[in-house]
């Protein structure tokens, strides 16, 4: 029988992963495939294969904490954040915006080109992950044909060059919008004064308490009026009892201080 007790004490130490705060039998599942994979035959041999190979370290967190992203993902909800969000948080001042769980930044870089696009100007595009690998592929900035599937080739024309490997560089104009930095969202400390944030397609791997915790710390950093986007399966069952509304799909806002009121349900585009 493996321990997995055992185990997450042991990611905690060597990673600083806190896996009890992760869906248990999902990851069981996942590391339990990445033992097979590897012809590992106990968790012990894990953590002894970490502690010892660096590249296994790094291809073993990237595995665990999945970084399957791409730009626009779910054209839907991107609709409303361009029809609706952008425009109402550029209102009255210069945004700031976290991507958190941002991945290799194509959620961020997407929103940086509909700024651009719109010519609003961002007070802060701020996207974060546990996983400093993925980090600096964001940084680095070129993407695989597959994460830019479905995209508006106008954008890809304006912001994007091929590389000779047959890749695609996102433009200097769009990345120098875009900060960078290591953030683990169940132990450091979050930042404030946020207009929006995105959480998506990070929730699903974290137990109902954790993700209560989350969503409870995300309010506390969002400023009066501000959104708050999870991703489209991880919709909030009771939002009110954190102290938002829903405006659509799974957009959320927080009311302005001491109303009620929200922007107007957003519902899909007539065009
Ligand atoms: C599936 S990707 C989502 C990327 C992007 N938000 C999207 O929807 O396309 C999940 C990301 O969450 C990050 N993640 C997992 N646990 C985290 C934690 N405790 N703190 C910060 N990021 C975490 C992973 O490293 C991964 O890059």
């Amino acid at each position: 029988m493996r321990d997995y007790a055992k185990l997450q004490k042991d990611i905690q130490r060597t990673l600083g992963i806190d896996l009890s705060a992760y869906k248990e039998q999902q990851m069981r599942r996942r590391i339990n495939q990445w033992l097979d994979r590897h012809r590992l035959t106990s968790y012990d041999e894990l953590i002894q294969t970490i502690v010892r190979d660096q590249t296994h370290r790094e291809k073993f967190v990237e595995y665990l904490t999945i970084n399957t992203s791409s730009f626009f993902r779910d054209k839907r909800v991107f609709d409303v954040i361009e029809d609706t969000v952008l425009p109402a948080v550029s209102r009255q001042r210069r945004p700031r915006i976290w991507s958190a769980g941002a991945s290799i930044g194509a959620e961020i870089y997407s929103i940086a080109i509909l700024m651009k696009e719109a010519r609003f100007t961002p007070g802060l595009l701020l996207a974060t992950d546990i996983d400093e690998a993925v980090l600096e592929k964001a940084k680095a900035g070129v993407f695989l044909p597959s994460h830019i599937n479905g995209m508006d080739a106008k954008y890809l024309d304006r912001y994007f060059a091929r590389t000779p490997e047959g890749n695609w560089a996102v433009s200097e104009s769009i990345k120098s919008l875009v900060t960078f930095r290591t953030h683990d969202l169940l132990k450091d400390p979050y930042e404030s004064h946020f207009d929006l944030i995105l959480c998506r397609n990070v929730f699903i791997y974290f137990t109902s308490e954790t993700q209560k915790r989350l969503i409870t710390n995300f309010v506390q950093s969002l400023n009066p009026s501000g959104y708050f986007i999870v991703g489209s399966a991880e919709q909030i069952m009771d939002p009110g009892s954190f102290g938002l509304q829903r405006v659509s799909y799974c957009i959320y806002q927080k009311p302005e201080k001491g109303g009620q009121s929200c922007e107007k349900e957003a519902g899909p585009r007539h065009r």
